[in-house]
């Protein structure tokens, strides 16, 4: 079970550090009702990272990045690179995110090229894919999921693959406060493992992470992550209260524990 907040753009850096903090003191305090079988991330924005690294240093929290261009270096204005990330002490990079796609024109073939990029430089990469309202209703949600990993997986050989993290985010349910059913998540992330299985073979499609993104808060986070194939959230709104990550997260343990 991973549980990842991604804070998109929030938080200057002094709100970054306070947050970090107090993610950290949360989970300290729960010592005795540890987080166990959940794997904690937080995505801060890129000039924050080495800030917020430094900060859950001795926290079980994990930091990633939100974006990440594909060259090591060059004369790439306002870009930042795999070794960068990596220098900071990054271990996820969310990859191919919808408001990347949506309003900085990242297609299919960009966004496989980070993938390849971020695993060279042993980046976990969280790859984003969901489809958008007008194309579930009309009926096409599957399609464009199942191209949108294909294509984001394009030339990556098996043993990167079993790395990956995959979040399914619908479109429609981000940031809107109305998530998917847990029974639509669970009919996309079963598809995701059967485009990996096909693709690779079934140890890879039963092995990698599937996430759900969009709308996920402690009210719906049991529910959701309790289906047999959502094995965790990319969770951006409620991730940037600490009570509100770290009850998802408590969700995920109270999962984890029964199992
Ligand atoms: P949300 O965002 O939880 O605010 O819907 C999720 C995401 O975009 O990763």
């Amino acid at each position: 079970m991973l549980i990842a907040g991604n804070w998109k753009m929030h938080t200057d850096l002094t709100a970054a550090r306070t947050l970090a903090r107090n993610i950290a003191a949360a989970i300290a305090e729960r010592e005795g009702r540890k987080l166990a079988g959940v794997d904690l991330a937080v995505c801060p924005p890129f000039v924050s990272l080495d800030a917020v690294a430094d900060v859950l240093e001795d926290a079980p929290v994990a930091v990633g990045a939100q974006n990440m261009h594909f060259a090591d270096e060059g004369a790439y204005t306002g870009e930042v690179s795999a070794p960068m990330l990596h220098s900071v002490g990054c271990r996820y990079v969310i990859l191919g995110h919808s408001e990347r796609r949506q309003y900085f024109g990242e297609d299919d073939a960009l966004v496989n090229k980070k993938m390849q990029q971020a695993l060279d430089h042993n980046l976990i990469p969280i790859l984003c894919v969901g489809e958008t309202k007008p194309q579930r209703d009309a009926g096409e949600a599957e399609e464009v999921v199942r191209e949108q990993v294909r294509r984001a997986l394009q030339g990556v050989e098996v043993e990167d693959a079993a790395q990956i993290v995959i979040a399914y985010e619908p479109v429609w349910a981000i940031g809107t406060g109305d998530s998917a059913t847990p029974e639509q998540a669970q009919a996309m992330h079963a598809l995701i493992e059967d485009v990996l299985a096909d693709r690779y073979d079934a140890e890879i499609g039963a092995g990698v992470q599937i996430l759900y993104g969009g709308s996920m808060k402690p009210h719906n986070a049991l529910e959701l992550l309790s289906q047999p194939r959502i094995d965790g959230g990319l969770v951006g709104g409620a991730s940037l209260r600490a009570a509100d990550f770290i009850a998802i997260a408590e969700a995920g343990a109270q999962i984890e524990t029964a199992a």
